[in-house]
């Protein structure tokens, strides 16, 4: 479709003025079709940017190598710029929108000499619901373009539901590499050096603008960019909630069904909760989604979730059959795989696949690599943060209800993170207030998923939300604090603080993890039905010992350990919330949380 057939006028003359800008070779607009898509992987084919791989063993995926400098979202460079710098808060980066806009507008200024502009027209959430919202993604990269069509719903339809005159976020992307007449990337993944990538987020006037970066959450700009930043500040003016959560369905051995959201700081395996296969004998688990949650009222007073994705943007490391079985079925076709390692049969290979290295590897760096196991310092062969982009409608675990218009009724919200020690197995919030207590101090193990944070050491982040809420985290909490107040709360998700990650003095992990993660699965389920055996303790409700079934492996000795009230842990958890974490809110922190503080060290100390 050409950009004078664009039937709505506002958008036309965006695209125009960003093309003006901007200078492509060509201007085309998407039309979501698979002949569009294999059409991107040809052009980056022929670039030598994509491997095709053996499709006798993954039919129709491809590989890509990303440039060593954009493998990661980059925290540092990611921008709320609100008019206000109070708005954005003590936890995002800020800049002046008008500083920001004249610099970046210096930067697109023929950012796209020798490439085509593709107008990217996209939904999240199914195409039509009322929960969805439309965004247009202006980009100069065809990766970002077969990414988007997996990642949400892309093309004609969209445009249909836009009609003339509707609502979308403007994005704008470049990779921020032009080509000179005659130039072409040759094998090279094109992006620009980390000091001129710009991710940035207008909350106000509802826009995007990214540069110099073509990887994940910085490039495809419906994910973490508008169904968090800017979704965040849209729900926060019209009273939802847009969360870093999976949605789970579970059911239980009689046949009823529950949904299930959890927020989890990155990569501490949500895809795998969205899609564990309960080691439970009778007990199901299917997914809605695995990383965003839009979740609006119904007239019942119910809570009604949608995935705003179509596909699953997971971390490749450590995905093996045993650890997450479903995503492994659902990447076997039709999947795209950034900075994996390669195999001889030009299959697929990452750290934790669950077999050693079928011979000689070609790396994410694009170096040859054989596995030496006897060598601890050897480099992965797959970047810690490499990617697997598959469809969500490949996943043999998809509950038939997930691309319902309507949403899924939510029961339940969890919080988590990688504790490996005080924080108790599972623990349930005594109230609405308390369980957003709960979410304000998630913290967790920091890994690799961001480029700019140290691996190791325990950051806080509340709700998951850390680098992906569009404003002052402190009025967010007023936020939820307030979504309490204005309904009933008997009609509320129960809220839940879970920790799979608890380690013993030698280092090991307590619990098992993954599929055993059901039989805390199941006390949930009962709790939101009054059911369940528990013991209200300081720090909230727990199981007694006896309530969870027993993992293999795991003995009464470290179930206790699992679910003890650790006294002085939890006071020096509290303190560190009450000296670190809460005065960085100033006077934004809502007196109810510091209430709520000031409740749980006194029960500690009674
Ligand atoms: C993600 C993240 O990629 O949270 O989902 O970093
Ligand atoms: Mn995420």
């Amino acid at each position: 479709m050409k950009v004078q057939d664009l039937k709505h006028t506002g958008l036309k003359k965006w695209v125009e003025e960003a093309a003006a800008l901007m200078g492509p070779d060509a201007v085309e607009v998407c039309d979501g079709t698979q002949t569009e898509y294999d059409r991107m992987i040809k052009i980056m084919i022929d670039a030598g940017l994509a491997t095709p791989l053996n499709p006798e063993k993954r039919p129709n995926c491809y590989l890509f190598r990303s440039d060593p400098s954009d493998v990661a979202r980059v925290e540092a460079r990611t921008y709320i710029a609100s008019t206000s710098k109070d708005n954005a808060g003590p936890t995002n980066n800020w800049i002046d929108p008008a500083e920001l806009k004249k610099t970046m507008t210096g930067l697109y200024r023929g950012s796209m000499k020798g490439r085509t502009m593709y107008v990217i027209p996209f939904s999240m959430g199914p195409v039509g619901s009322n929960i969805a919202k439309i965004g247009v993604e202006i980009t100069d990269s065809p990766y970002v373009v077969a990414n988007m069509h997996i990642m949400a719903r892309v093309g004609a339809k969209v445009l249909d539901v836009l009609g003339a005159d509707g609502f979308y976020v403007p994005c704008f992307h470049s990779v921020g590499k032009p080509l000179a007449a005659g130039e072409k990337d040759n094998g090279t993944w094109p992006c620009a050096p980390l000091e001129h990538k710009y991710i940035s987020h207008f909350p106000e006037t509802r826009e995007i603008w990214s540069y110099g970066s073509g990887y994940g959450g910085n490039a495809l700009l419906g994910k973490k960019c508008l169904a968090l930043r800017i979704a965040s500040v849209l729900a926060r003016d019209e009273g939802w909630l847009a969360e870093h959560m999976l949605i789970l369905k579970i059911t239980n051995p009689a046949g009823e069904v529950k949904y299930i959201t959890g927020a989890f700081p990155s990569a501490c395996g949500k895809t795998n909760l969205a899609m564990l296969v309960p080691a439970l004998p009778g007990w199901k688990v299917e997914t809605v989604g695995d990383d965003i949650a839009w979740m609006k009222f119904g007239d019942d007073g119910r809570l009604y979730a949608i995935n705003p994705e179509a596909g699953f943007f997971g971390v490749a490391p450590g995905t093996n059959n045993e650890s997450n079985r479903n995503a492994m079925e659902t990447i076997k076709s039709n999947t795209i795989f950034t900075n994996v390692a390669l195999t001889p049969d030009r299959d697929v290979w990452w750290e934790g696949i669950g077999y050693d290295a079928p011979g000689k590897l070609i790396d994410w760096n694009g170096n040859e690599w054989v596995q030496d196991k006897a060598n601890k310092e050897q480099k992965p062969a797959a970047h810690p943060n490499s990617r697997f982009t598959g469809p969500a409608k490949q996943c043999p675990a998809i509950a038939h209800e997930w691309e319902d218009p309507r949403g899924v009724p939510i029961s339940a919200f969890l919080f988590g993170g990688r504790r490996p020690k005080t924080i108790p197995l599972v623990n349930q919030a005594k109230s609405w207030i308390h369980g957003v207590f709960m979410g304000s101090i998630v913290g967790s193990e920091v890994t690799a998923a961001a480029l700019d944070v140290k691996a190791g050491t325990i950051r806080r982040d509340p709700f998951a939300m850390l680098p992906f809420c569009g404003y002052h985290m402190g009025d967010y909490f007023r936020h939820w604090i307030d979504i309490g107040k204005k309904h009933d709360e008997s009609k509320l998700p129960k809220i839940f603080f879970v920790n799979w990650f608890r380690k013993n003095d030698d280092g090991k992990f307590i619990w098992p993890g993954y599929g055993e993660n059901s039989r805390v699965l199941a006390w949930i389920f009962d709790r939101c039905d009054g059911k369940g055996k528990s013991v209200d303790t300081p720090i909230g409700i727990l199981p007694t010992p006896d309530a969870l079934s027993r993992p293999d492996g795991v003995s009464d000795a470290d179930m206790k350990e699992l679910l003890a009230v650790d006294i002085e842990g939890w006071k020096k958890e509290i303190a560190d919330v009450r000296q670190n974490h809460y005065p960085q809110f100033g006077n934004k922190l809502p007196g109810e949380l510091s209430a709520e503080l000031d409740a749980i060290e006194k029960r500690l100390n009674g």
